[in-house]
């Protein structure tokens, strides 16, 4: 009995210990596994676990919105049908996937690339805007940190679920090193170390093409029918897969508070903002009410989530990006829409704002986005309307002529008009080229708009809609016309040696 005695005491200690050794080995684990998340705290954690699919219906609209810099960051929203908890959006190479299966032996340069392959999380936030009776729940996480130049792919999530990959591309990092031309090989400021900029400054001809992109400019959607904007953007998308992001000129609908027309206008914009970033630029009726009053513009500025201003009141108002050498300036052309005791106030924000944002970019070309023209129009209705300068253009034009603007691209009219390149108010080569940049929803005016004296091509189409395609390469910004059956009207460039 003894014997027996001893052997189960000895199971019993052996069985103890074997528990004792499992709990401190998970705890080591744990610990492990604590450190790897310390480590990795902040926005960026490895992702573990196995996830299943969105369902279809449960988040809708997933876009890309551009952020100040394209070549390290980009922002994603999306709006999940109800609140969700735990809300990220994940990113990894495109290619990693490929390179971690194909990666037989582990090299230094295959661990690395394995390692860059790994998915990478940021954390959203919630938003929630209810406006016209409907109540949205917007998610928003901005990515950075990327690397540019270079292809990735972005999902969205929340709990243990996942949606479709995407791509993400980026931008070069042309704005910080805009100095540096082709064939420029004497001029040697480079800035950055990636390797584009050491064959830029070599005067290599292919790292002068990779500061080379096409983007499409879209004027007013605003319609009653959004059918024909839905076709628009979907066919020049189809047209220009290459494109790098896409804007909309402002109107981007008819009634700033009417939910559907939300609905309709994101509708017609997918795949397109899902695949590549979009550009909003503010138009006067995204600030009418239901009772086609003017309002704080709600839904827009909630909507999204643009590059921040010093300005913090001015938030999505205006701001400016740069992609690749180029810098875009987004202005904020709603003055009379705001009530008549700010507008001084805000319009001198906003100038103050420009001229230093104008005056701090290094990048090679700078162009402006604004929504309401410089120049006033006679029209049918108002025959004693004589051609001018509008409210806009008496306050902006001298900014773009002191720091030399080279393209100033408009809307507002529903006309496209070119005028060539005006300066102190009056034809000068030496000033921006100013375009209007047409129709591109329902609302059209085949009769309505008479000449300006500083047009120099009037569109033949006036009552149909179109899209512009900018295309940058070394030397020349070009602005092409297009019908939506792809018929070009019109091409102008902006040279500079
Ligand atoms: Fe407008």
């Amino acid at each position: 009995m003894n014997g027996r005695k001893t052997w189960q005491r000895w199971a019993v200690y052996v069985l103890g210990m074997v528990v004792v050794v499992a709990a401190l080995g998970g705890l080591a684990l744990q610990t492990t596994w604590g450190q790897v998340l310390a480590a990795k705290a902040g926005k960026y954690t490895r992702v573990l676990a196995a996830y299943v699919p969105i369902g279809d219906g449960e988040i809708r609209f997933t876009r890309q919105l551009i952020t100040a810099d394209s070549s390290t960051s980009r922002t994603i929203m999306w709006e999940p049908v109800k609140p969700e908890a735990s809300p990220v959006v994940e990113y990894r190479l495109k290619d990693g996937a490929v390179t971690k299966q194909t990666a037989t032996k582990q090299t230094a340069a295959a661990k690395s690339q394995e390692s860059d392959s790994e998915i990478k999380r940021v954390t959203a936030t919630e938003s929630v805007l209810t406006d016209d009776e409907v109540t949205r729940y917007l998610y928003t996480a901005t990515i950075t940190g990327l690397t540019p130049r270079t292809t990735y792919e972005y999902r969205v999530g929340y709990e243990n679920k996942r949606g479709d990959w995407h791509p993400l591309r980026t931008a070069s990092s042309g704005a910080s090193r805009s100095v540096i031309t082709a064939g420029d090989a004497a001029n040697k400021t480079a800035t950055t170390d990636d390797a584009a900029n050491t064959s830029a400054t070599t005067g290599d001809a292919k790292a002068a093409e990779s500061e080379d992109f096409t983007a499409l400019i879209f004027p007013d959607s605003q319609s009653a029918d959004y059918r024909g904007w839905d076709a628009l953007a979907k066919e020049a998308y189809k047209r220009n897969p290459t494109a790098a992001f896409f804007i909309n000129m402002g109107d981007l609908v008819d009634n700033g508070e009417d939910a559907s027309q939300w609905d309709a206008w994101f509708t017609a914009v997918e795949p397109m903002i899902e695949d590549i970033p979009f550009v909003g630029v503010m138009g006067n009726h995204e600030t009418y009410n239901l009772q086609w009053q003017v309002r704080e513009p709600k839904a827009y500025l909630s909507l999204f989530d643009f590059p921040a201003v010093p300005q913090r009141e001015d938030k999505n108002r205006y701001y400016s990006f740069d992609y690749n050498d180029v810098h875009f300036v987004v202005l904020d052309t709603q003055l009379a829409e705001r009530p008549e005791a700010e507008r001084e106030q805000a319009l001198a924000r906003e100038e103050a704002w420009l001229r230093h944002d104008l005056a701090a970019t290094k990048a090679r070309w700078k162009v402006v986005l604004m929504h309401k023209d410089t120049l006033r129009y006679p029209n049918t209705k108002r025959p004693d309307t004589v051609p001018g300068i509008t409210d806009m253009g008496y306050a902006f034009m001298p900014i773009f002529d002191a720091y030399h603007v080279d393209a100033v691209v408009s809307a507002h009219y529903h006309m496209y008009r070119r005028r060539g390149h005006i300066k102190d108010f009056r034809r000068d080569e030496s000033g921006p080229l100013y375009i209007i940049s047409g129709v591109a929803g329902d609302v059209r005016y085949a009769t309505l708009w008479k000449s300006h004296p500083l047009d120099t091509f009037v569109s033949p189409y006036p009552a149909e809609a179109n899209y512009i395609v900018l295309t940058k390469t070394d030397d020349r910004l070009t602005f092409e016309a297009f019908l939506a059956n792809g018929t070009k009207f019109d091409e102008v460039q902006v040279n500079k040696q």
